[in-house]
């Protein structure tokens, strides 16, 4: 069976302080929820002080982006060493990257490649545009995202590997998908990871939905067999909303 994974997206919100206070008044109320695995990805400056809050809570932590070279003229960027023992996760290809930072599939398969060579777990995201949507172009359009992510991955990396589809339309504007298409596109995303790897490896693989998910929503996605938790941008800001999404993942899931 997988295991249940929601992770909180803090995307470029909360200040150092407000990051640690919230991680200490998260933990000791997640702790009884140990049959869904959870993280927080907080911005690159909270990361430090967030994991050693975090130390021995059972909360992972994950960074929001890398970069693929180790080292090198780089300016701003952070490279998969100087993640190592400080995250557990990093997301890889989200949209907002992808948009605004310049990331291609090629790009997002350098970052997923040089992750898992360093031992991080990358959250590899994928989702289609609206217009996309509208003109029936999900199937292809998402599958192509996987695919190109996911080249010259080994079958032996897919255990670390986590998938999450959000649909660019439904992040943080509050239309989300309906239960139903968001599970048939995961679906779709594990047909294409049976296809690159056989059917053992794509049913043990995770694969998140996110996008506008929220404590009164949370209930649809995760009573639907193929989606295994949840990636989380504004209700994962709030201690009591992040709780409930937890709490509703694990009597859904019957964690
Ligand atoms: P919202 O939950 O705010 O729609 O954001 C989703 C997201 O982008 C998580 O990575």
């Amino acid at each position: 069976m997988r295991k249940p994974i929601i992770a909180g997206n803090w995307k470029m919100f909360k200040t150092l302080d407000e990051s640690v206070s919230f991680v200490q008044e998260l933990a000791p109320r997640l702790a009884p929820f140990d049959s869904v695995e959870c993280l927080v990805c907080p911005s690159f400056v909270a990361l430090s002080p967030v994991s050693q809050a975090l130390k021995g809570t059972g909360i992972a932590v994950g960074a929001q982006n890398l970069h693929w070279e180790e080292s090198g003229a780089y300016t701003s960027q952070i490279s998969p060493t100087m993640l190592q023992g400080l995250v557990d996760y990093v997301l890889i290809g989200h949209s907002e990257c992808r948009e605004y930072l310049g990331d291609t599939d090629e790009r997002v398969n350098k970052k997923v490649k040089a992750a898992l060579a360093h031992g991080l777990k990358p959250i590899v995201a994928v989702g289609e545009s609206l217009a996309q949507n509208e003109t029936g172009e999900t199937e292809s359009f998402v599958g192509g995202q996987v695919f190109a992510a996911l080249t010259g991955v080994k079958p032996a990396q897919m255990a670390q590997v986590v998938m999450a589809y959000e649909p660019i339309w439904a992040i943080g504007t509050g239309k989300s998908a309906s239960g139903e298409l968001a599970n048939s596109i995961i679906g779709m995303i594990r047909s294409t990871l049976a296809d690159l790897y056989g059917s053992d490896i794509a049913q043990a693989t995770r694969i998140q939905y996110g996008g506008s998910v929220k404590p009164g929503n949370m209930a649809e996605y995760m009573s639907q067999p193929e989606i295994d938790g949840a990636l989380v941008g504004g209700a994962a800001l709030k201690v009591d909303d992040f709780v409930s999404l937890v709490e509703i993942a694990a009597q859904e899931k019957g964690a």
